[in-house]
């Protein structure tokens, strides 16, 4: 067996498997020739120790903290960069001239209207439906609007469509949130900028200017870049598996919404602010800590604990210094954030999280901006998806582009009845 091949014996047979190496992070066992030769699949619900793919656009090290996008820092993007060019370097590799970040902002911009006949689409949603169910269904939609760009095998399709969700799901976003609040649709203003944008279609109103606050744009374009992409976390992969069939873009980042939507998920920073307005105080931290380590409460802190960090998610970091500058710019202040912090500082010293390797990720803090910003608890998972779309179309056209893409069709291990005689409906 030389070095860059693993051994395997199975069933009486033995197998030599290729370990295949990336540029940085663990190898690999190639084992797709597993069941061809042994008759075996392999067993690991929950993917915990299965690469579904290759991927050239988000390294995470999660014993060390560390997210990378395209090789670049998330801390540095976080604080030079804006979610403009973070789009333009996930969806192209690199980033972005001042002319090709200028091209791609126009680009995008132009694509930010809705066409007009979606709007009467939110008129069959009730009014109190949440918003995340709303993104699930227009985001759908769309492939119902723009057929000129479903063709996945045309490269120009694929750019089109890719633009065409990225621009639009501001608008979609900040209509589910108008409607919930019976406003009209503020359409998008082109001179504004991306996040500036939404932030006009969410809280302007016709009868008034509404003037951008540049930290809060700031800090909100920041959030977008915080939340990109994270390499094959369930939505994600949820979109590759929905678009290894060949679906339409359209429908793969619906079928990524609705899987973001869950609380383990992007549901949890909904969840973890919650969960901070029922605990309230500092004094009521331990008891629901105490309910956190107890096996028989199904309760979790949430908003903490990751996958695949075994370490501060660097995006708390970022997520945490985050809600001070907002503060100052508002002139707000929330005991929430307080909470927020003594929950921290018990739970890291508390044996259970620490032997656990239980830390605060993206989620735990970004509720606290979001409200004091304005957006009610429902839209907060709706920013995730705006924000993550990219990631998710950066993820599509790379798996649709590699030559060697199939089908992605899991196994398993059947625990079912075997074969039996159906019985006639008299005779049970
Ligand atoms: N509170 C209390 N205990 C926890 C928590 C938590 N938040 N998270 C994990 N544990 C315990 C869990 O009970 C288990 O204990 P044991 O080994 O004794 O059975 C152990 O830690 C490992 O947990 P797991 O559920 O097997 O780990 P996982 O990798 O399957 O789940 C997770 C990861 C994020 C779903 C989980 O940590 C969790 O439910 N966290 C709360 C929800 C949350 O904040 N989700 C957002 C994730 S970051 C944003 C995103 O990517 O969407």
């Amino acid at each position: 067996m030389s070095d860059n091949q693993a051994s395997l014996t199975a069933g009486g047979k033995s197998l030599d498997m290729p370990i295949k190496s990336g540029t940085i992070g663990p190898d690999v066992i190639d084992i797709r020739k597993l069941y061809a030769q042994t008759g075996m699949f392999t067993y690991d619900p929950g993917f915990t120790s299965t690469a579904s793919c290759d991927s050239a656009l988000t390294y995470i090290d999660g014993d060390e903290g560390v997210l990378l996008h395209r090789g670049y820092p998330i801390g540095q993007l976080a604080e030079h960069s804006s979610f403009m060019e973070v789009s333009y370097l996930l969806l192209n590799g690199e980033l972005p001239s001042q002319q090709e970040l200028a091209d791609f902002s126009r680009t995008i911009t132009r694509h930010t209207m809705l066409h007009e006949q979606l709007s009467t689409f939110y008129r069959g949603f009730r009014r109190d439906a949440h918003p995340m169910a709303i993104m699930c269904g227009v985001v759908g939609a769309l492939s119902a609007f723009y057929h000129d760009s479903t063709d996945i095998s045309d490269p120009q399709h694929r750019k089109i469509s890719s633009h065409r969700l990225i621009a639009k799901m501001p608008t979609i976003a900040a209509m589910a949130y108008k409607y919930s609040v019976g406003q009209p649709f503020v359409y998008p203003d082109n001179k504004l900028s991306y996040t500036g944008n939404f932030l006009k279609m969410t809280f302007g109103v016709p009868a008034e200017e509404y003037e951008v606050i540049p930290e809060v744009e700031k800090a909100l374009d920041r959030i977008f870049i915080l939340h990109a992409d994270h390499e094959q976390n369930a939505s994600t992969s949820t979109v590759r598996l929905a678009g290894s069939s060949g679906a339409n873009p359209f429908a793969c980042i619906a079928a990524g919404i609705a899987c973001l939507w869950g609380p383990a998920h992007g549901g949890a920073n909904e969840a973890a602010l919650n969960m901070l307005k029922e605990i309230g105080t500092p004094d009521r931290i331990q008891h629901y800590i105490e309910r956190a380590k107890d096996k028989n409460d199904p309760f979790r802190l949430m908003g903490f604990g990751h996958r695949v960090y075994k370490n501060y998610d660097p995006r708390a970091t970022v997520m945490q210094q985050t809600v001070r500058e907002v503060f100052a710019a508002l002139n707000v202040q929330d005991p929430l954030f307080e909470t927020a912090l003594r929950l921290e500082e018990i739970a890291l010293s508390d044996p259970y999280f620490i032997e656990k390797k239980l830390f605060p990720n993206v989620d735990f803090y970004s509720g606290i901006i979001l409200s004091a910003i304005g957006f009610p608890t429902t839209m907060f998972t709706v920013l995730f998806a705006l924000a993550r779309t990219v990631g998710w179309v950066a993820q599509w056209n790379e798996m649709i582009s590699d030559p060697g893409q199939k089908i992605g069709r899991p196994r398993q291990l059947y625990t079912g009845p075997t074969q039996r005689d159906y019985v006639p409906l008299s005779q049970r």
